[in-house]
């Protein structure tokens, strides 16, 4: 299977027609359990000597089409399906970190990372240092003898900008630790981070994968590639786990480990799974993200131009455009498009940002992005409202941002809702 290209994956990996059913789609196995054949059987699973169904908080038929299917898109060598991108961020941090420890984090990330990151996570003792992420030196900077990990988004929430996966990639393995990209707005059909140095991915299946608005999900996907014994950093990965009667995961299970770990151990303990129907969902979203993306992407783009020209707009960042500061990237990392989501500076600030989401129609007011429908929201009021002004500024979320998510509609009928809008602003 992983010699077919994208789209093939796209419609295809991890699915089977049904052997018992004959179906065609994937079915909805909507059961909490799976019986055993006998009590061997139950402890050759419950001892991970097997690999099989137990209980769906941990794997379930369907959702295991949709990990499969993701690890192949994305180029890695296993994925973990889960209930949202924020579980999914939260379970990587779970097998990376002990308490006491640190990681690097991008300062272009959205809202709601921030403050996982910067608040919740200080609960379990797991500290976050921040850099702009725009140069490579600003990450170098940050690691310090606690980092256990780096993370950025490729194409970062909500200013679009194209961060240099390679570059950080770089500094981080030269330290010893690995890089965790979030893939959310880009999707693995404009940027494949494990290409360029990515060890893990995860993204938020709530937006592109999904792609209709309609489901709840997270993804992380394993590089299969860091070497997690070197330097000793990674206790979760390679010291004896007692809850597995002193199984190290890494020495058992190579390349997988780190899917694993955060399969066995977190998922199973902190328990976010995503339902079968969810992954169901998401499985038949997939199987259209290649012709999404490139719709999403041609679309913004001519919006992207027409905004640049219209006389509210003060400023427009939108990776496609070509004198964009991301521009350069993102002809290196997604030459097929700069995705659907982009900020623009609207004349008049926070009052007029208020007035146009409010007056807006066609586009949703609403906190998402990647839905078939096009979305508006005004960042500093909603998404990024708990953060300092100077959180603010650095997340691309100043008073008079206005992020847009642009859907499948005719590009024109998108283009003649924002006029009007504008002019009523
Ligand atoms: C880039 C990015 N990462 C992660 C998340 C969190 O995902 P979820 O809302 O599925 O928990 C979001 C949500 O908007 C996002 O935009």
């Amino acid at each position: 299977m992983s010699d077919f290209k994208f789209d093939t994956l796209a419609v295809h990996a991890g699915a089977k027609p049904d052997p018992t059913t004959g179906a065609r789609a994937t079915p909805i196995f909507q059961t909490t359990s799976f019986v055993f054949d006998d009590v061997e059987h139950a402890a050759s699973l419950f001892g991970l000597q097997a690999f099989g169904n137990i209980y769906t908080r941990i794997t379930n038929p369907t959702t295991a089409v949709l990990e499969e299917r993701v690890a192949a898109l994305e180029g890695g060598v296993a994925a973990l399906a889960v209930a949202s991108g924020h579980a999914a961020q939260m379970l990587v941090f779970h097998t990376l970190m002990m308490p006491g420890d640190r990681f690097v984090a991008a300062t272009q990330l959205y809202g709601g990372s921030i403050t996982q990151f910067g608040h919740s996570f200080q609960k379990f003792d797991w500290h976050v240092d921040w850099a702009d992420a725009t140069d490579a030196a600003n990450i170098k900077k940050a690691i310090g003898p606690k980092t256990k990990a780096v993370f950025i988004e490729s194409m970062a929430n909500p200013s679009g900008r194209i961060i240099d996966i390679a570059a950080i990639a770089a500094v981080a393995h030269e330290a010893g630790i690995p890089l965790i990209v979030d893939n959310t707005l880009a999707s693995p059909y404009l940027i494949r981070p494990i290409e360029h140095g990515a060890d893990i991915v995860v993204h938020s299946a709530t937006k592109f994968l999904g792609g209709h608005g309609n489901s709840m999900g997270g993804i992380i996907v394993d590089a299969g590639k860091f070497d997690w014994s070197k330097g000793n950093k990674f206790p979760t990965l390679t010291e004896p786990t007692a809850s597995y009667h002193g199984l190290k995961i890494y020495e058992t299970f190579g390349a997988i480990s780190f899917a694993i770990a955060c399969r066995v151990l977190g998922l199973r303990d902190l328990g976010p799974a995503i339902s079968p129907f969810n992954a169901f969902m998401i499985i038949t979203g997939i199987e259209t993200l290649h012709l999404r993306m490139q719709r999403h992407s041609d679309s913004a783009l001519k919006v992207a131009k027409h905004l640049k020209a219209h006389p509210k707009v003060t400023w427009v960042s939108y990776a496609g455009l070509e004198d964009d500061p991301s521009h350069a990237l993102q002809k290196k990392y997604a030459p097929k498009g700069s995705g659907a989501i982009m900020t623009f500076g609207i004349k008049g600030g926070y009052d007029s940002g208020v007035k146009l989401v409010n007056g807006i129609e066609l586009l949703s007011h609403l906190a998402n992005i990647g839905d078939t429908r096009s979305l508006i929201i005004h960042p500093a009021s909603t998404t990024h409202r708990q953060l300092s002004d100077e959180q603010k500024k650095s997340a691309s979320a100043g008073p008079d941002v206005v992020r847009l998510s642009i859907g499948l509609e005719d590009a024109d009928d998108i283009i003649a809702a924002l006029d009007k809008g504008l002019a009523g602003a």
